[in-house]
């Protein structure tokens, strides 16, 4: 018999402690990062294109200190971008699925081993995050995408209709005919690189456009494509206007469909957009987006207080809450209130604050100014207001970098606007409600926001456990009992929500890969 489809072990985080050679080698990789001057083009078909325009690359946690400068595309380009994509298709389309699977293979060896201190440093020096924080992201699940992907690609790639005597059916798994527009954020690196390589993997061609904030981590994703023996112009990177970029590539006959993530607004957007635009398409585009969260955690009073706190802690602040599944709206029943929050307030004062070169840090700046100002905004807000108040934290500063203090905010208002607005940093709000109001409170909880990414519910009692699973049903895509409602492992956790926060194509899943092909049924008979 022939055994199934082998599963992936997880990448094992490093540990980067004090006096280590894995510590030595990335903070190096840092400093070399920091010191010298990087150039970033456009990747065009295998090619370097330098533009007459470029935007600097700074720091966040050091905003002062530009250490490099990416080139800005204009229309031309892009469609260049477009043709040069369109022409690779042609070769890539007809490798076979193994040999494509071979090169992501590759690619994950490439990063778990020489690409592993340059992808971490530079996600460390420009989307300023922790040591361990940046490998968890562009070392450990950049590499269990790809590993885990390769695998769930496998297992789709076998998955075959039954045939009867006389009669042979089989599925041909083909890519879209036309090329994708992957649009990736800034807070992790392996979303971005997972959003490319995904679509890569089943067959098809790819016009990248990076955040803005994230230029230095993906030139090294680049190099590590290149390395790994990804053809020319499978992945074409451009980087500009991104309006600009957006509707160049929304305006192509070609266009087949779009990985995002990103806001909710600009999804809507060019949703709307290829909706007006839909007579110009060859093939309804695919659209598949994760678009932010308003992310809950709620406590029953059978909840163990210390549990609670941690993942507030935890699932509020890591990351400086630049994280779409980041708990930012608590609900604590009035009779445990006061306890977790003192445990609360006893974990974030042994946060340290600063930059990752300090490896003791645990948090650091937020990505850049306007999303500092626009957090310093609700922080403010928050002082003032009669309906809240600031309990832990609340001080900002911009001097050398973005950063804001883990802050959280106390309000007597179920609706009050850090309840309800996506803030992307490290603000959590709490309500308290009366504890006798379970079933009133999940209503509440559902209602809320428009959101349904993440949430998780704690208690010790299945009842109210039960009844939070059914009542919040469609209130999150990924719900977690008596756990923090962040760190979705690949593999483990398939990740993704619905409402206005996304397709819920569970990144890092078959459900995921299913949405870049274009299948072909063949009934033949004998
Ligand atoms: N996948 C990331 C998490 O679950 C965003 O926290």
């Amino acid at each position: 018999t022939i055994s199934a489809v082998p599963i992936a072990d997880n990448e094992p985080p490093k540990s980067y402690a004090p006096n280590t050679e894995e510590r030595d080698e990335v903070l190096e990789q840092y400093r070399d990062y920091y010191n010298n001057y990087l150039e970033v083009p456009l990747h065009i078909g295998g090619e370097d294109i330098t533009t007459s325009n470029m935007a600097s690359i700074v720091p966040p946690h050091d905003h002062k200190h530009e250490v490099g400068r990416y080139h800005l595309a204009t229309k031309k380009h892009i469609e260049q971008a477009i043709a040069v994509a369109m022409k690779a298709r042609e070769k890539w389309v007809a490798l076979s699925w193994e040999q494509r699977m071979s090169i992501f293979l590759k690619m994950a060896d490439l990063l778990s081993g020489p690409y592993r201190a340059k992808i971490v440093a530079s996600t460390m020096l420009c989307q300023s995050k922790t040591v361990h924080q940046a490998e968890i992201d562009a070392a450990c699940e950049f590499i269990d995408f790809l590993r885990f992907n390769v695998d769930f690609a496998t297992q789709i790639y076998s998955e075959q209709p039954i045939s009867s005597k006389g009669i042979w059916n089989r599925l041909e798994y083909r890519p879209l005919e036309g090329f994708i527009y992957a649009a990736t954020p800034f807070n992790f690196t392996a979303i971005a690189a997972n959003l490319c390589t995904s679509v890569a993997m089943m067959g098809n061609v790819v016009v990248w456009k990076p955040s803005e904030s994230q230029m230095y981590s993906a030139k090294i994703i680049m190099d590590v494509f290149r390395e790994s023996g990804l053809p020319d112009g499978v992945v074409n990177m451009v980087s500009g206007n991104p309006e600009m970029i957006t509707d160049t590539v929304l305006n192509s006959p070609d266009f087949a469909g779009i990985h995002y993530t990103g806001s909710t607004e600009v999804f809507k957007g060019i949703w709307k957009k290829i909706g007006q635009q839909i007579q110009c398409y060859k093939t309804y585009p695919k659209i598949v987006g994760e678009t932010g969260g308003k992310d809950f955690i709620v406590a029953h009073h059978s909840a163990n207080s210390q549990e609670v706190a941690t993942a507030i802690s935890r699932g509020a602040f890591e990351f400086q809450g630049q994280k779409c599944s980041a708990a930012s709206r608590v609900y604590l029943p009035v009779s445990n209130a006061d306890e977790i929050i003192e445990l609360l307030k006893k974990d974030i004062q042994s946060f340290k604050i600063g930059s990752p070169e300090d490896m003791g840090n645990f948090i650091t700046a937020v990505i850049h100014e306007r999303a500092f100002d626009r957090l310093a905004n609700y922080i403010d807000r928050a002082k003032q207001s009669s309906d809240a108040e600031v309990i832990i934290g609340g001080k900002y500063n911009k001097s050398k970098g973005y950063f804001v203090e883990p802050t959280v905010i106390l309000t007597t208002n179920p609706n009050y606007e850090t309840m309800e607005t996506e803030l992307f940093g490290p603000v959590v709000t709490i309500y308290k409600y009366p504890q006798e109001n379970w079933e009133d409170l999940l209503d509440l909880v559902d209602k809320t926001s428009p959101y349904a990414l993440t949430g998780a519910v704690f208690s010790k009692d299945r009842y109210a456990i039960d009844e939070a699973s059914k009542k919040l049903e469609n209130a999150a895509g990924n719900f977690y009992i008596n756990d923090k409602p962040t760190g979705a492992v690949v593999g483990q956790q398939p990740f993704g929500g619905a409402r206005a926060s996304g397709t819920n194509d569970k990144a890092g899943s078959p459900m995921n890969l299913l949405r870049w092909v274009s299948t072909r049924l063949i009934k033949e008979t004998f």
